[in-house]
């Protein structure tokens, strides 16, 4: 077989049988297959596209590439969370212990933040102590101790995406959706769980910034799912706002924490609601009414929160941190952003808002830069809000007063006003299962 040959295959539309695609992903995981010659055929992919039977092998073959967890000693009822990412977004911290609550085995695998805002290991690593370098026994005993664990993921994990995405994004190869989702699904297949639920933004803060461009995404996602053997399903949600109103580590565990114990904004429960719902349903066969029922009641009778404490606990974080608000560190500047002049929000750049926050400290500008735990923004207005002139719309901390400055104009400048209430945006778009 020639990889020269199947280049030529894709260009002409053709379709890739399951050893061809064996023969790609493994010669170029080995280093057989060079740079010049896979870049030629991702672009091909781009132009052509490909059926869900040859995305779903792809997914498949780049999950068997390196390390494959094997969760089975968990039971049937692991379950994972993915999020294709925004500003604010600290729905894994609520979610899975709703869904640890319920009963589902949450033993995931997260990243660290690679754009503005901070990843959920960040996150979490903001609670003093929190250990998230567990070795796989350890994973294991959380896991079995406290139902839900949550850790690095390993950087075996299918190192054919790795080699891949890094070559996709020096060739302007990156926005396919076939090699999207084989993408994202190859690290959730190798990660071991049964149950995928998937959380697909779209919006001005968000990869996919087209509604049908996420749906397409989120159905290529699940049919891999599907073919692949998990359980799969998506919601499409808005991300043309902050999700919340804390972005930045520390005050994102902070809203997570309030949002467990029965407070925290509305938008960030729903979501977290749909998620941890939506995962109930696909592992338990059950309506997704029913499955809505019983997160509101882990949430309500407490049970969410004590999933939460017992896994900061098992990891080694600090249960003062967590129980005390008032023993938290605050940063050392609070700046106050006021409204320009009187009226409505009617959109933020949400991106915009997401580089704002990583100007405080709260993200890295660059792979090496290190991540303030303590920095962000808190949102006193999001989009539809009215604010007088000179009315706080959000207070940004930093660990000095330049980058907390560089937080307030960019905030400030990624919010547009209006003289009249601007229409309300709903946040959940749509959801899709195997079924529908
Ligand atoms: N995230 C991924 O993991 N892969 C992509 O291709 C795009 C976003």
């Amino acid at each position: 077989m020639r990889m020269y040959d199947l280049i030529t295959k894709k260009k002409l539309g053709e379709e890739l049988s399951p050893r061809e695609i064996a023969f790609m992903v493994e010669g170029y995981t080995k280093g057989d297959i060079p740079d010049y010659q896979m870049s030629a055929m991702c672009m091909a992919i781009c132009f052509r596209g490909m059926t869900h039977r040859e995305t779903a092998d792809l997914t498949q073959y780049m999950a068997q590439s390196g390390a494959q967890v094997d969760l089975s000693p968990l039971g049937e009822l692991t379950v994972d969370k993915h999020s294709t990412g925004g500003v604010g977004d600290k729905t894994t911290l609520v979610a899975e212990p709703m869904a640890a609550a319920c009963g589902l085995t949450v033993a995931k695998m997260s990243g660290r933040g690679l754009g503005f805002t901070g990843g959920t290991i960040d996150k979490l690593e903001s609670i003093p102590g929190f250990r998230t370098d567990l070795s796989q026994q350890e994973f294991f005993d959380v896991v079995k101790e406290a139902g839900i664990a949550v850790v690095g993921q390993s950087a075996d994990l299918a190192p054919a995406d790795k080699k891949m995405y890094a070559l996709r994004d020096v060739t302007a190869t990156v926005d396919s959706i076939p090699l999207i989702a084989s993408s994202i699904m190859s690290k959730k297949l190798a990660a071991g769980a049964k149950v995928i639920e998937l959380d697909v933004k779209c919006g001005s803060g968000a990869f996919m910034q087209d509604r049908e461009q996420a749906e397409l995404l989120a159905k290529t996602m699940v049919e891999i799912g599907s073919r692949n053997g998990r359980n799969t399903s998506a919601w499409i949600t808005n991300m043309d706002q902050p999700l919340g109103l804390a972005i930045g580590n520390a005050l994102e565990v902070n809203e997570a924490i309030e949002t467990l114990q029965g407070g925290g904004p509305e938008d960030l429960k729903e979501l977290c609601v749909c998620l941890c719902a939506g995962a109930l349903s696909t592992a338990k066969n059950m309506p997704l009414d029913v499955a809505r029922e019983k997160t509101l009641q882990v949430l309500a009778d407490g049970s969410a929160l004590q999933k939460f404490r017992r896994m900061v606990a098992a990891q080694g974080g600090d249960l003062e941190w967590v129980d005390h608000p008032e023993k938290r560190q605050q940063a050392a500047v609070c700046l106050e952003a006021k409204a320009p002049a009187s009226g409505w929000i009617a959109h933020m750049d949400t991106a915009a808002v997401g580089i704002a926050s990583m100007l405080t400290g709260a993200g890295r500008e660059t792979k090496e830069s290190t991540i303030d735990p303590l920095a962000g923004i808190l949102l006193c207005k999001k989009t539809g809000a009215y604010a007088e002139a000179g009315e706080t719309i959000a207070k940004v901390y930093a660990a000095d007063e330049t980058k907390a400055q560089a937080g307030v104009e960019k905030l400030l400048a990624a919010i547009t006003w209006s003289d009249n209430q601007p229409e309300h945006i709903p946040l959940i778009l749509g959801h899709i299962t195997a079924e529908n």
